[in-house]
């Protein structure tokens, strides 16, 4: 008997040792910093932010001047669009200078300091690798154009004399382009540079693809270079030293433009992510807090290839997400899900993320975005009202996810399809379609004077028009009127911080039908704690059941319009009226 006793506390004790073991390899099994756990991102166009010196352009003091608004929103992390010096045919996205502020935003000392005013304030700072492609006036692409094929920056770039007939038609299919430009075959430019004749761009002319190799080879193609020959070698080497450069200076990360696209011709990107895995690899011993965000929108891939984040694009229709938010230019505005209509469809999207979140926690996280520079913002058309935009924005806040705020999207700013084209923005699809981005960029509005607040140029000299037809979307009147977007925002990020089953760690289950999309209805969870998130972005009254969860009292955390919540002995019962969301705190 007292033998068995034994064996009993023994096996309680091994059990015991066990789960502990268990827990805290679980604990050290993230590959990820700690702090991804209760980031929530803020992403700023520089130019459009906030003019400190009164030319008409954002900068870097301008940032740091409103830092103390930034961190009053509920946020932990910026993201900047690039800052270094540009030729500005792509809105920053062509580098002349890896390691240097453009003089339109100030100097490297200002980013040092925006950096280090942030982490006073406990935010971080995560900047933008343009990795694919340079400016056609970076230094290594000018001295890539010399004869002499042998020196150091010759293969840094894709150059070739040669394009046999049958290539250039072959070419022209695979690498077609949304933006035709007479002088190109497919993506090859014709410069006749001393080095050679043609050299293959990434996106706009001006953007010559930098020189990661081709997944195998084809030797009737002289300019298909092996990933391992000299030239993509020293490339990678170089993205190592940029981010070496910048994490030096206290930057703690870097979003990677077109991180799926380095190493041409890689079918799945078996090769690039397997490079991938050495670089983060190397980045998160050496600077174990930073992070790498991956513009890729494939988290099953890019995020066992060492990135912490990924994006929901709404180009890569694999994630569902596209179908749920997709936006104006890529088709049809009526199925957006939150817009009036009401036929948008959730459930791609919610097969995916069930999946996706659960067996890629250990890895890090996808991250939704308000919009952002590419994209329209959710205040667009017949979407314009503040209780639409606190319904949409109720979704991208209260996902188990990173959420990304896109600068001005907390205040409702509109996407203004009359701004002119500005410094690249207008992006051609080979679908004839015309994505005006500089709708998205326009200047941040802060007061309800001269220029939102922006600047105080003439306004003619401003960067991008401000709108100024409607002084509600400002911060100025926002901050002073508790039922805002502002501070809805501020409510639901708080709520973020303060709870365990809101949180980034918190679990998500969808709990409604996805196949009768409104409303839609989720549930997050920790512990003892439960919150359900009920969302109905349509012009009609929508009611919907599913089976109990055992929770008989549902305290309204908030409520935009009207929603009535019954809970039944086998089925809960929720009624949602138009345009409604409502989070509820569920207790048994
Ligand atoms: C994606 C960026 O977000 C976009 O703005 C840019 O034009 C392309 N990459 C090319 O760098």
């Amino acid at each position: 008997m007292l033998y068995k006793k034994r064996m009993n506390a023994m096996k309680r004790y091994l059990f015991l040792v066990v789960a502990l073991l268990a827990s805290l390899a679980g604990a050290y099994a993230k590959n990820y910093p700690e702090w991804l756990d209760r980031a929530v991102f803020y992403q700023i166009y520089p130019s459009s932010y906030m003019d400190s010196d009164g030319n008409g352009i954002g900068d870097i003091p301008g940032i740091t001047l409103k830092l103390d608004y930034i961190k009053s929103i509920g946020v932990t992390a910026i993201w900047l669009n690039p800052v270094y010096e540009s030729g500005w045919m792509d809105g920053g996205y062509d580098v002349i200078d890896y390691y240097k502020v453009d003089p339109r935003f100030g100097t490297n000392t200002d980013m040092v300091k925006l950096i280090s005013e942030a982490h006073k304030r406990g935010i971080k700072v995560i900047m933008d690798l343009v990795a694919g492609h340079t400016s056609n006036q970076n230094a290594w692409f000018l001295q890539s154009m010399e004869e002499d094929p042998n020196q150091r920056y010759s293969d840094y770039y894709i150059w070739t004399d040669e394009i046999s007939e049958k290539d250039k038609a072959d070419i022209v299919e695979r690498y077609r382009q949304p933006n035709p430009q007479s002088s190109t075959i497919g993506n090859f430019v014709e410069k006749n540079a001393p080095r050679a004749k043609y050299y293959f761009k990434n996106y706009y002319e001006a953007q010559p693809a930098l020189n990661y190799g081709f997944a195998n080879p084809d030797p009737n193609h002289p300019w298909e270079q092996p990933i391992d020959a000299p030239g993509p070698k020293a490339v990678w080497q170089e993205l190592q030293n940029i981010m070496v450069f910048w994490f030096d200076k206290g930057a703690d990360g870097f979003r990677v433009d077109m991180a799926q696209s380095l190493i041409k011709n890689d079918e799945g990107h078996r090769l690039t992510s397997e490079k991938w895995k050495s670089l983060t690899a190397w980045i998160h011993e050496h600077y174990p807090e930073n992070v790498l965000l991956a513009e890729w929108s494939d988290p099953e891939i890019s995020l066992p290839a060492g990135f912490d984040i990924d994006f929901f694009l709404p180009w890569r229709s694999a994630t569902g997400y596209t179908k749920l938010i997709l936006p104006e230019p890529y088709g049809k505005h009526a199925t957006n899900y939150f817009n009036l209509a009401g036929k948008g469809e959730v459930r791609e999207f919610v097969d995916y993320y069930s999946r996706t979140v659960k067996t890629l926690s250990q890895y890090g996280y996808m991250a939704p975005q308000t919009s952002n520079h590419d994209v329209q913002r959710p205040n667009i058309l017949t979407r314009n009202t503040i209780d639409q935009l606190k319904v949409a924005i109720t979704f991208f806040l209260t996902l188990k996810s990173i959420p990304f705020i896109y600068y001005g999207d907390e205040i409702g700013m509109k996407y203004n399809p009359d701004a002119p084209e500005k410094e690249g923005s207008c992006e051609v699809f080979s679908s004839g379609f015309v994505n005006e981005r500089s709708g998205s960029r326009t200047p941040m509005q802060w007061t309800n004077g001269k220029n939102a607040g922006f600047s105080t140029c003439e306004p003619e000299n401003l960067f991008l028009p401000v709108d100024t037809d409607n002084g509600a979307l400002t911060v100025e009147t926002q901050d002073a009127d508790p039922n805002s977007l502002l501070n809805y925002v501020r409510k639901i990020l708080a709520l973020r911080q303060d709870s365990p089953a809101m949180s980034n760690t918190g679990d998500w289950e969808y709990v409604s039908d996805p196949d009768q999309p409104y409303p839609m209805v989720y549930k997050r969870f920790a512990g003892d704690e439960f919150y359900l998130i009920a969302l109905n972005p349509s012009g009609k009254k929508v009611t919907t059941t599913f089976p109990t969860l055992g929770r008989a009292r549902a305290i309204p955390f908030s409520t935009v319009g009207k929603a009535t919540f019954n809970s039944g002995k086998t089925t809960d019962k929720l009624t949602l009226n138009p345009v409604t969301a409502v989070i509820y705190r569920l207790e048994k």
